[in-house]
């Protein structure tokens, strides 16, 4: 073949010799990168570590990522940048900069990247969690807000979960009995499921005993276990070219696994239906969460498919109980942990309540120091520590720096909850420091983030705090409880495990005994 090239009109049929071919070619490439290169310079991105081919940064963030993008960010700053397999990520590590994310630039920040686990698990993306910003999260966030979380909801839910709770108190003032130590994790997730379910679909399905629907309780049981159990982190979650292998069998178990969760929320949305596949209807203010998404699948069956409903009682199970549980476990190791802070609360508790009755909900508002220990206790152990990935939609500007669009950013509260240029003193335990102080934990204030901000805050943090500072405020008045024989409070271990939440890597065991005279008991109807 001929080398021809047509350098201008009047040469364009002289041939030319092979080298000025590839000389030509040669510059034309130097002029390429040249020209990439300056526009490149003209991007401006965070600062970051060095990572390895193909991987990224993943290495490096082992079993606990929050713990490692925190040391990460102590070397190359509040913001920087890393790869998560091929997608880039920001991390942030500052009250200010959390600001500049979940507020002044929310709306462009307020999408989710979507995950090969979300494809599986949750219906094509299809939860309010994990769906980008699109018309159906807006949609599905309004029925959260104004059906399952809203203050007349929270009115009407307000007995079950006080049943609960009794019911709750009642299993472990009993099985304290004796000095028996009681496993409070097994406890307190059993509750917040309980009442989970309770007013989503209206059925018990944790517990051993009096399970409304024997089967599907075990069924039940076994599904949030696993869901807790599993791990996200797979290959093709990181490499979408890897998708056709399933190193591990990961992928794998999580198609069972969503098999399972679907043959169950089927069941639930079964028994809302007639046999004819009709709703059943109740009255208003009768329907359980369940019910209020029939009623809107019947005005837009388009929109609210079973998939979408399916999708929803997933996510407030999974959602509300395990962040609810392990919070109340952390503020309880931590009270093990300093006796005097114990001893505080529940003095506390004995001025505003007294011994007389039990604790009612509407007595929270006055048990400020209460508060300060379940703040103090969010500041050092959020559950979700680096919220949910947030994604840019479009190019943004952080801090200065260019984050393109299509970027996920994390904001890293665990960080920021033990950064000592934000607290004086982080690592101790010191509720003190919250009284008197206008920092709380809805999203105003960006030292403090255990339910995030913006668009994307929790949806659900008031029904999370009201069934935390129930439950604790409960616990503590009716229960002495101490840590099993032989253990001292230094024994308390600290330390994380990471899963659908950051969980006490121990089981807390402690020995309970009742802390009011006994007909207060009987009067609430709880029998010891
Ligand atoms: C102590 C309890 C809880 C904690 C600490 C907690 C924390 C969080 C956090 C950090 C996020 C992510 C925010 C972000 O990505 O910026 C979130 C999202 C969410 N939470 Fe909670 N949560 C709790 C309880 C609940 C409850 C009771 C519900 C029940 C409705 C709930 C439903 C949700 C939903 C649906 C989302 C996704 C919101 C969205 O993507 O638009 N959470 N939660
Ligand atoms: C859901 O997420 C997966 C994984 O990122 C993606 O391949 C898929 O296209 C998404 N589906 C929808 C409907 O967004
Ligand atoms: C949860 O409900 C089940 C089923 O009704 C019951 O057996 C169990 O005791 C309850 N658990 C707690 C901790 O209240």
């Amino acid at each position: 073949m001929e080398n021809t090239f047509p350098v201008s009109s009047n040469m364009a049929l002289v041939p030319l010799p092979v080298q000025y071919t590839v000389v030509t070619v040669c510059i034309a490439l130097v002029g390429y990168l040249i020209l990439k290169l300056l526009q490149g310079s003209k991007l401006r991105l965070p600062p970051g570590p060095r990572g390895l081919p193909v991987i990224g940064h993943l290495h490096m963030l082992g079993k606990a990522p929050h713990q490692s993008l925190m040391l990460l960010a102590a070397k190359h700053g509040k913001i920087f940048r890393l790869k998560m397999g091929v997608f880039p990520t920001v991390v942030i590590s500052s009250p200010d900069l959390a600001r500049e994310v979940l507020k002044v630039q929310d709306q462009h920040l307020a999408s989710r990247p979507t995950f090969e686990s979300g494809k599986i698990m949750a219906y094509d993306n299809q939860s309010t969690s994990l769906t980008p910003l699109n018309d159906r999260w807006r949609f599905m966030r309004r029925i959260i807000s104004t059906e399952l979380v809203s203050a007349k909801r929270l009115e009407q839910s307000k007995s079950i979960r006080r049943e609960e709770l009794l019911d709750t108190l009642e299993d472990i003032l009993t099985g304290g009995r004796a000095g028996v130590p009681v496993d409070f994790d097994a406890k307190l997730t059993a509750l917040v499921l309980n009442q989970t379910t309770r007013f989503n679909f209206r059925r018990r399905y944790y517990g051993t005993k009096r399970t409304d629907v024997a089967e599907g309780a075990e069924a039940f049981q076994d599904l949030v276990k696993a869901i807790g159990g599993t791990s996200f982190f797979f290959p093709a979650e990181f490499f979408p070219f890897l998708k056709f292998l399933d190193l591990g069998g990961v992928e794998t178990r999580l198609r069972e696994l969503a098999h399972a969760a679907d043959l169950f929320y089927s069941s639930i949305l079964a028994s809302h239906r007639n046999e004819d596949g009709t709703y059943i209807y109740r009255e208003p203010f009768d329907r359980d969460f369940v019910d209020v998404l029939c009623t809107y699948q019947k005005e837009s069956p388009n929109e609210i498919t079973d998939q979408v409903i399916k999708a929803a009682i997933q996510d407030v199970i999974i959602a509300s109980s395990s962040t609810s549980s392990a919070t109340m476990i952390w503020v309880l190791a931590e009270l093990m942990k300093q006796p005097q802070i114990l001893r505080e609360v529940q003095k506390e508790l004995d001025t505003v309540v007294g011994k007389e009755r039990l604790v009612d909900e509407t007595d929270i508002a006055n048990l400020p120091y209460l508060r300060a220990v379940l703040k103090e206790a969010f500041r050092l152990h959020p559950v979700l520590p680096l919220l949910i990935p947030h994604q840019s939609e479009v190019d943004v500007q952080i801090g200065g720096y260019d984050i393109p669009a299509k970027t996920r950013v994390m904001v890293n509260t665990y960080a920021i909850g033990r950064d000592p240029e934000v607290w004086k003193d982080p690592l101790d335990f010191n509720p003190g420091r919250f009284l008197g102080s206008a920092i709380d934990v809805k999203g105003q204030n960006f030292e403090l983030l255990p339910f995030g901000a913006g668009r994307r805050m929790c949806v659900g943090y008031n029904l999370g705090l009201m069934t935390v500072e129930n439950g604790l405020a409960q616990i503590l008045h009716t229960c002495d409880i101490s840590l099993p024989e032989g253990m001292t409070p230094k024994d308390v271990s600290m330390e994380e495990q990471s899963g659908a939440s950051v969980t006490r890597a121990d089981t807390l065991k402690l020995r309970v005994t009742p802390r009011l005279p006994a007909h207060v008991y009987v009067k609430a109807g709880i029998n010891l």
